[in-house]
């Protein structure tokens, strides 16, 4: 295991991968869960657009705006103390231009205090990709499922499933790896082809629903949680359900207020007698 006190850094997880120790990885989006996972232990934190869905109630991640995430991620760097962040690029921070995404990545560095960002897309993107690394910043590849482009590659599906688009993936990682990624992340493809990109890679290949082969993997801190409720993708372990603690404990709330049982005494301030006194004694004089 890594050491549990010191920032992990990218000469961690490399060498974590060499000596074949799997990296653990989690999405966060604010600060109680980024401390909690922190102090678990976790490698990595994702602070992913999917935010926009988890804790924004939105049917995708576009809506997710560069405010938005800084402002997350900055809560989420607050609390890792170990963990390496990687700040997730919003659907149309990096699209349009070099420079755009240069100073959209600088700005979850900046502000967000990330150590490294991500940004969805393969061989397309390598421009994107080496002029953000030629920037100082480090940046996490994304092929695959790449929710930002859903409509083109028809919906939230496995991609990789034939031969070609698995051909495909191949060259957009090697390709992704050229441009100066310093890990790939390879979302809901077969993990036979996964442990193919894994092969033939000399980067971490991170996996999010691409099969056990991969040197690490990531999954959605509200999933294993069993706090999101629109859909559970089938690469999806739920680990607990604090859904229903929390609603047991709102509808005990709610029950203890409408039957008057909560405040208690113990949960109300206390004014000293001798002040109480002169206070009742300016009222009557008062009225
Ligand atoms: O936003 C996110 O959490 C992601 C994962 C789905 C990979 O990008």
């Amino acid at each position: 295991m890594t050491d549990k006190r010191s920032k992990v850094t990218i000469p961690d997880l490399y060498a974590m991968v060499e000596r074949g120790e799997p990296i653990s990885f989690l999405t966060a989006y604010d600060y109680p869960t980024a401390l909690l996972e922190d102090r678990a232990g976790m490698d990595m934190i994702l602070v992913g657009d999917s935010g926009a869905m988890c804790l924004l109630g939105h049917t995708s991640t576009l809506p997710a705006t560069m405010d938005f995430m800084v402002q997350i991620t900055a809560a989420v760097s607050r609390a890792a103390s170990r963990a390496f962040v990687v700040g997730d690029m919003p659907y149309m921070s990096y699209q349009p231009s070099d420079e755009m995404a240069v100073r959209n990545a600088g700005r979850f560095i900046s502000e967000g205090g990330a150590d490294a960002v991500k940004l969805e897309g393969g061989a397309r993107m390598a421009d994107r990709v080496q002029a953000i690394v030629d920037a100082g910043i480090p940046v996490m590849g994304h092929i695959g499922l790449t929710p930002q482009a859903a409509s083109m590659i028809g919906g939230l599906k496995s991609q990789g499933r034939s031969a070609e688009v698995a051909l495909e993936l191949l060259d957009d990682a090697e390709i992704l790896e050229e441009a100066g990624a310093f890990a790939i992340l390879v979302e809901a493809v077969p993990a036979r082809v996964a442990e193919v990109i894994v092969r033939q890679a000399s980067v971490p290949i991170l996996s999010i629903g691409s099969g056990g082969a991969c040197h690490g993997q990531l999954l959605i801190v509200h999933d294993i949680l069993s706090l999101f409720e629109a859909f559970t993708p089938k690469f999806v372990k739920k680990y607990t359900d604090i859904a229903s603690p929390m609603l047991e404990a709102f509808q005990s709330y709610i029950k203890d207020v409408k039957e008057r049982r909560f405040p208690a005494a113990e949960h109300e301030y206390r004014i000293p007698d001798e002040e109480w006194r002169r206070l009742e004694k300016a009222i009557e004089e008062d009225a």
